[in-house]
């Protein structure tokens, strides 16, 4: 179902006790918004964080393709249901590029996710390069090809979309709120084009890349943009609220 969401993807920051200490403001925070709240902390905190949130719910930010066995280092789907986590970021450009994650296996990951009732959050992105050859809206649709053909309408509707463009990733620069509109729509229209358009409607789709207090309500009142994942400002509590309070 679309609605709004501000997602914050921790990374690989916060040790323990500042990480408790966040979840706890966070869940202590009992105004009404009009978003959904989610965060992604490491997996090693998913498990004590699970029964402590209250407004908030929770999303990994990664899996392994396979479900258990010899894969020291890693989490399965099933690790993730069974804490009850109801989402999972997967292709993010971390995990493409240092990693060297393929659409192929990302689409392994979201397969797994759907099957075991956790929402993919499924970042794509293209590069500063690829943008400025021209080439991002093609980048774009071929990140999402294995989702748009394989995918049935209700896994897909159970999928949220993040664009995230590579090149505004930590780097303080941030897609205008018109260029990330048209990638949006752009988005929404492929969706369209391989479901129809009650599909499309119903997708959530979240802007990535250095989304802050200060350039949120711009982005966030744009048409086909439903929100932000959050790296930095999602560490600061007060960031963190000012963002998800920039719906109009
Ligand atoms: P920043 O907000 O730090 O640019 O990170 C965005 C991001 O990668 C969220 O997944």
């Amino acid at each position: 179902m679309r609605r709004n969401i501000v997602a914050g993807n921790w990374k690989m920051n916060l040790n323990y006790s500042e990480a408790v200490d966040l979840i706890n403001e966070l869940n202590a925070y009992d105004k009404p918004l009009n978003t959904e709240l989610i965060v992604a902390p490491p997996s090693l905190y998913l498990g004590a964080f699970k029964d402590a949130q209250n407004n908030l719910l929770l999303s990994a930010q990664n899996v392994h393709t396979e479900l258990n066995g010899a894969f020291t280092g890693e989490i399965s789907s099933t690790m993730l249901h069974s804490l009850s986590i109801p989402y999972c970021i997967v292709g993010h450009s971390e995990r493409r590029t240092l990693f060297h994650e393929t659409d192929a296996l990302i689409f392994d990951k979201v397969k797994s996710l759907l099957s075991h009732e956790i929402s993919p959050i499924f970042c794509c992105g293209e590069s500063k390069e690829e943008r400025e050859q021209g080439d991002a809206y093609k980048v774009i649709s071929q990140q999402l090809n294995l989702l748009l053909s394989k995918l049935d309408a209700g896994q897909i509707q159970q999928t949220i979309i993040a664009y995230e463009p590579v090149w505004a990733i930590g780097t303080g620069l941030t897609a205008s709120p018109e260029d990330a509109q048209l990638m949006h729509h752009h988005i929404r229209k492929e969706i369209a084009q391989h479901f129809d358009v009650s599909v499309s409607e119903n997708i959530s789709l979240l802007y990535g890349g250095s989304c802050k207090p200060e350039n949120a309500a711009a982005l966030f009142s744009k048409q086909d943009i439903d929100g932000g994942l959050i790296g930095g400002a999602s560490l600061d509590f007060s960031s963190f609220i000012s963002i998800a309070k920039s719906f109009s």
